[in-house]
């Protein structure tokens, strides 16, 4: 393959939390050695009420995972209190930066301390404990995060819904964790739209969520909403009402954080699981040295927090580590393409997380937008969600770095909690497209179909994880043997990640993208199944198989191979019905790209559906079908490729 590398830069090497490849492969090979004394010395980040007995108990098989066992902490403590006690109070926490550029805040650790303890006891009034659920349906506005370190503070379970889900997908979310109450705000603003419904969408969803006791809704917008009486409570009313202290529970360390909903290959989404001690400690080491954080530094993550990457990378990692972020409400282009640079220089950002999709997007734009703008603030470059083409990495380096940022090209799952493959800034030299290394205490394989590890450099094969770490999920909600179905059963003994990758000459890790039925779009993770079983609802479709093709901005588009019902026509009405029928079961981030109708879909004998030929289709890799003497009907084939819908 060889690439050409890019050494970090000597200045970041010099101050840099680990200054040198050979530093980091000491570490790594110790962490994974004496993996135990390892993760205590560094559990020694956070603070505990009460230390562990075991640092750990694992089996894959079983699957069992358990770290700092007996333990007792507080996360929102770890977050916001410990600061305050160091005399970091008038620290800022957040920078929130509007959709509109006219609207800005700002947030102390102080005045976090006191917004997160009063509504900690706006739960509490509103018969929320330790371990129940609470569903958070919100955009980025600063009361998410509040929200999240209150739960964390009274040892409430949050579960998290980004904020483009329909209603249909909220209460799914809902009632599989049988939430007893919903946070959510009036409407939401996010470039032109400025009238997202997310109260009315969260109406929708809560008649048919019986376990819903109570709403908070928050006023961002001011747009006119319907309050049920008794039921739905104003967010400003109730805080003002109570007291500004509330003490942190001694949450175990095993004990649930929260609970986020993820897309498989098959069935509904999962409730992943993440829990207290493992969690934080892994999303603070791996924010403080994959992003060499120093305490002048000013860090922007642009994902969203309804998402695994805001969980660990704008709550939890940065706040556990007492950074200075910005929290940005709106997109990339709004009002215009150069508003990510906008924000840059404005608030002097030096630590810059996004996702490949967002620049490509930018890219397309041309360099103006960049150039016109003060980005010499930046230090460290972060990516993430999906694989990063060379074009996109090096525009990255080029025109937003220039030359003198290192780019951390971060490979992670929501299953995973935090960072596991990724350049250290200071340390690792890197490529375009590889996410270079595993993260200390980290042990990545690759597995041949049958299990077996290929040993040796210059290899492709299936990503696998041989050991745990902290970070690791630790179940599927309410579906233990879904969780061990999932990631433990194809091959036994390793965490199996559903993704495929190359290692390089020098050890470095490719990822190459899924290799099971989940799509990629914009970084969001869909199950093709899920967006199959909606479009099916859709009037007059007989069947939908999904693939993904090649997208110059998304990464992946959807392709969605449809057949109609007998005697129903192709017209403009059915497309934008499976549209409909779409944005209603899932939301508007899972509408096809792509609809090709058609007679009939290549299936086997048994009536399976050959996927393999579906993408060569979507993907215009029309030479090679491969073996199609399997299928009921071959000729079924030609008829795709003709374009054929009868
Ligand atoms: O396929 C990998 C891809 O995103 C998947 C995980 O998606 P999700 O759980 O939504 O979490 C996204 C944010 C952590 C992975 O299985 N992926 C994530 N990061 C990268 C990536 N693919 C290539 N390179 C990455 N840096």
């Amino acid at each position: 393959m060889n690439k050409k590398k890019y050494n970090p830069p000597q200045k970041l090497s010099l101050n840099a939390n680990y200054k040198s490849l050979k530093d980091y492969s000491e570490e790594h090979k110790r962490s994974l050695k004496e993996n135990d004394v390892f993760w205590s010395e560094k559990a020694e980040r956070i603070e505990w009420f009460k230390k562990w007995k075991k640092v750990s108990d694992i089996d894959f098989t079983l699957p069992k995972i358990e770290w700092f066992i007996g333990g007792k902490l507080n996360v929102s403590y770890n977050c916001i209190d410990r600061h305050i006690k160091n005399g970091k109070g008038d620290a800022i926490a957040f920078y929130w930066e509007g959709n509109d550029p006219s609207e800005s805040k700002k947030l102390t650790y102080n005045q976090l301390y006191d917004k997160v303890c009063r509504f900690s006891n706006v739960l509490k009034n509103l018969n929320i404990s330790k371990g129940d659920r609470v569903c958070l349906y919100m955009q980025m506005i600063p009361e998410l995060p509040i929200a999240m370190l209150s739960c964390a503070r009274i040892g409430a379970v949050h579960s998290a819904v980004f904020g483009a889900f329909s209603s249909d997908s909220l209460r799914d979310r809902i009632n599989d964790s049988k939430c007893k109450l919903l946070i959510t705000q009036d409407t939401g603003v996010r470039g032109t739209k400025n009238n997202i419904p997310m109260k009315s969408n969260a109406d929708v969803a809560i008649e048919q969520s019986p376990s819903i006791e109570n709403t908070i809704v928050v006023m961002r917008t001011g747009e006119k909403v319907h309050m049920k009486n008794k039921r739905d409570h104003w967010w400003h009313e109730q805080i003002d009402s109570v007291k500004p202290h509330c003490e942190p529970e001694h949450m175990d360390a095993e004990d649930p954080l929260f609970i986020l909903y993820t897309s498989g290959s098959t069935g509904t989404p999962k409730g992943v699981m993440h829990t207290t001690g493992g969690y934080l400690l892994y999303a603070d080491y791996t924010f403080s040295s994959i992003f060499d954080h120093k305490s002048s530094d000013i860090y922007w993550c642009t994902a969203d927090i309804g998402w695994i990457t805001g969980h660990s990378y704008i709550t939890y990692g940065p706040l556990s580590n007492c950074a200075t972020s910005v929290i940005f409400e709106g997109v990339p282009n709004y009002p215009d393409f150069g508003r990510f640079w906008d924000i840059v220089d404005k608030y002097q950002v030096s630590l810059f997380y996004t996702a490949p999709t967002a620049l490509r997007a930018l890219m397309k734009e041309g360099d103006s937008w960049a150039q016109s703008r003060d980005l010499s603030s930046l230090r460290v470059l972060g990516t993430v969600g999906e694989p990063i083409k060379e074009p996109e990495w090096k525009w990255y380096y080029k025109i937003i770095g220039s030359k003198k940022c290192p780019i951390v090209d971060t490979w992670w799952q929501t299953e995973t909690g935090g960072i596991m493959i990724s350049p250290l800034p200071g340390a690792t030299p890197t490529k375009p497209g590889s996410a270079t290394l595993p993260f200390f205490g980290v042990d990545p394989v690759l597995l041949d179909e049958n299990g077996n590890e290929i040993i040796g450099n210059n290899k492709n094969g299936l990503l696998a994880m041989k050991s745990s770490w902290p970070g690791q999920m630790r179940t599927v909600y309410g579906d233990h043997q879904r969780f061990k179905e999932t990631y433990f059963t194809q091959f036994k003994g390793y965490y199996f990640t559903g993704d495929g990758a190359k290692r390089d000459e020098d050890g470095y890790y490719f990822i190459t993208g899924r290799v099971d039925d989940v799509l990629n779009v914009s970084g969001h993770r869909i199950g093709t199944a899920e967006v199959e079983g909606a479009i099916g609802k859709a009037d007059g479709v007989a069947e939908a198989a999904v693939v993904g093709y090649n997208h110059d901005i998304k990464g992946q588009g959807i392709y969605a191979f449809v057949t109609l019902m007998t005697g129903i026509e192709v017209n403009s009405a059915i497309e934008m019905s499976i549209f409909k029928t779409v944005t209603k079961e899932i939301g508007p981030h899972a509408k096809p790209d792509k609809i090709q109708f058609t007679s009939g879909l290549p299936k086997t004998r048994s009536g399976k559906i050959m996927r393999r030929i579906l993408r060569n289709i979507a993907n215009s890799n029309l030479e090679d079908m491969g073996d199609i003497s399997t299928l009921a009907d071959p000729s079924v084939v030609d008829k795709l490729i003709k374009g054929d819908q009868k």
